[in-house]
């Protein structure tokens, strides 16, 4: 692919290296720094003219991220890039989706507006879609959404006996499930049972038939953990076995993964659309696919 220069924003030089590898792509050249005052100086240095440009930019902490991509971009568009495409793993702002209480801001929205005005084409990992069905509600791009349910699938069936899949609630079953199937395992979706309007008891169905099996947590992202947290203690209290816990975006927040060890998880896997040491599955090949279809000129 020699008609194909990719970029990496600082933070994601690994995967950036990896996906030219995989592409036979040109590695872009550019500066990418700060002044002493803190504002972002930006300088292209491979010639772009007349080729689709790449930048691979994880929107993990987006605001450090957004102005280098901006400059960059419009920059490689100025020097006369076809077209700007960003591979973004992880895509921020998807969960302030809605005006929660009076005055809020929809961020969701704003933010697919601003991506909007400076990208051409948008490449991300399963977004964080609760409200919407397609981002083509609030991106006027095109957007491509890739699924990693089949390599968690394929990871889960090489490295673990006996598993057994575990939804925290009805909302996940519908990704669980897929999961399961193509996992060869079982799946079971916790039951909330509502007490009172301050009270939910939940309860593990079927968990003397899965007891010696090992839960497997999966979920789209790991922020705070509290979720999968609350989920161990259900496990914990019907007598399971400590659950593997497999998150597609480990954004991490607040010391979660030493919360999830210490909330008796027995091992964290995730997936390297954001780089961390729990990153067990990698995305790598899945993006590198969907650039090659992307890019206008393959060689
Ligand atoms: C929620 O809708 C998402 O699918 C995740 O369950 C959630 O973002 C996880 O967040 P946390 O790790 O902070 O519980």
């Amino acid at each position: 692919m020699n008609n194909c220069v990719l970029f990496s924003i600082p933070g994601n030089e690994f995967l950036g290296h990896s996906l030219t590898e995989l592409l036979h792509a040109e590695p872009g050249e550019a500066i990418i720094r700060h002044f002493p005052d803190g504002e972002t100086y930006v300088k292209v240095i491979s010639n772009v003219y007349g080729k689709d440009a790449v930048i691979i930019c994880s929107l993990h902490h987006p605001d450090n991220k957004i102005l280098p991509l901006y400059f960059l971009a419009k920059t490689l568009k100025e020097f006369g890039a076809t077209s700007v495409i960003l591979v973004t793993p992880y895509l921020a702002y998807m969960r302030q989706d809605k005006r929660f209480t009076d005055g809020e801001c929809i961020s969701s929205e704003l933010f697919a507006r601003l991506i909007s005005g400076f990208i051409d084409k948008l490449i991300t990992i399963d977004p964080h879609l609760h409200r919407r069905s397609s981002l083509d509600e609030i991106y006027s791009i095109h957007c491509a959404v890739l699924h990693a349910s089949p390599l968690i699938s394929k990871w889960i069936k090489e490295n673990i006996d006996k598993p057994v899949l575990i939804g925290p609630d009805s909302e996940s079953e519908q990704w669980v499930s897929e999961v399961a199937a193509n996992a060869d395992a079982p799946f079971m979706i916790l039951e909330k049972i509502r007490k009172g309007d301050r009270k939910v008891q939940v309860s593990v169905p079927e968990v003397e038939k899965y007891k010696d099996h090992t839960p497997v947590l999966v979920d789209d992202i790991i922020s705070t953990a509290h979720t999968m947290i609350e989920t161990i203690g259900h496990l914990k209290k019907a007598g399971m076995k400590p659950p593997v816990c497999i998150g597609i975006h480990p954004v991490m927040a607040s010391r979660a993964y030493d919360k999830l060890i210490k909330a008796g998880a027995e091992k964290i896997v995730t997936c390297n659309s954001i780089t961390h040491p729990s990153n067990g599955i990698k995305v790598d090949e899945l993006l590198a696919d969907e650039v090659c279809k992307n890019c206008f000129v393959i060689n």
